[in-house]
């Protein structure tokens, strides 16, 4: 279980100060999907990266639940950031190296991740040798690696066609479904967010706040038909029509 307690995000400081984050309060259950969607700039991002650890707060706690990993959580940003020189293979196991995992151990749970994200015959190839697609999936087993129990990314599908896009999106669907891992997924795309989530958070803009949550009442797994169901062709009118309204 995810808490966040009146968690703020200030930058700056005095007259430059920029208020990100305005108190945050939300629980998020262990082996939720939350998608998180919200205009430009509304500190979407930055929640992620609290939660990561990558910044800190300003303000109030964030607590990850009982788990006894230094780091919990797995991050996958925007634009997959492998090592240019590192192979697939390498790139996927880099984490377990740097925590002194032994080959014994990595090199059988790379070739599991290779499975789960479907890049089998890649698994030498340079990232300047995948497309978009296929980067972004190495960049999600990478994130999986040393299998932490929360998934943090932060519009991993944004830079791919929406024929891939699609794809990914049942390949993560099944990651989530085989590894019962908690994930926490920005979007900018409304029908991403409904098809995706168990659970989507909406948020304003400046100072960003939690404006709304809705539990997706919608039967997992998820397919083509789901995009037919009246319940989420009625979901994604609502996040529309709320997007719209503060002026998205
Ligand atoms: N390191 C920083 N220093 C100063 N201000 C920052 C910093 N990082 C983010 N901000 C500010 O905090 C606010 C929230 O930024 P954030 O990147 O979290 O937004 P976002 O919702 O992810 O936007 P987008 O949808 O465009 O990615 C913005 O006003 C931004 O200018
Ligand atoms: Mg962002």
């Amino acid at each position: 279980m995810i808490k966040l307690s009146g968690v703020e995000k200030i930058f700056g400081d005095g007259e430059n100060a920029v208020v990100a984050l305005a108190p945050v309060d939300v629980e998020i259950e262990q082996g939720a999907f939350i998608t998180i969607v919200g205009p430009s700039g509304c500190g979407k991002s930055t929640l992620l990266r609290l939660i990561a650890e990558l910044d800190s707060v300003s303000g109030g706690t964030i607590e990850l639940g009982t788990t006894n990993k230094k780091r919990p959580v797995g991050f996958v940003f925007q634009d997959a950031v492998l090592l240019p020189w590192k192979t697939v293979a390498e790139n996927i196991r880099f984490p377990l190296d740097t925590s002194g995992v032994p080959r014994s151990i990595s090199d059988p749970k790379v070739e599991i991740l290779i499975d789960l994200i479907s890049l089998n015959g890649f698994e030498n190839a340079l990232p300047k040798q995948l497309s978009g697609g296929m980067r972004q999936r190495a960049a999600i087993a990478r994130a999986l690696a040393d299998d932490p129990p929360i998934l943090l990314m932060d519009e991993p599908f944004s830079a791919v066609d929406l024929m891939t896009r699609e794809t990914l999106n049942d390949e993560l669907l099944k990651i989530w479904q085989q590894t019962g891992k908690t994930i926490l997924l920005v979007t900018h795309s409304i029908e991403e967010a409904a098809y995706l989530g168990t659970r989507v958070m909406v948020m304003s803009a400046r100072p960003g706040r939690l404006r709304k949550t809705f539990d997706v009442d919608i039967p997992m797994p998820r397919s083509e038909d789901t995009k037919r169901d009246q319940k989420y062709l009625d979901l994604v009118h609502e996040l529309r029509t709320m997007m719209r309204e503060q002026g998205h």
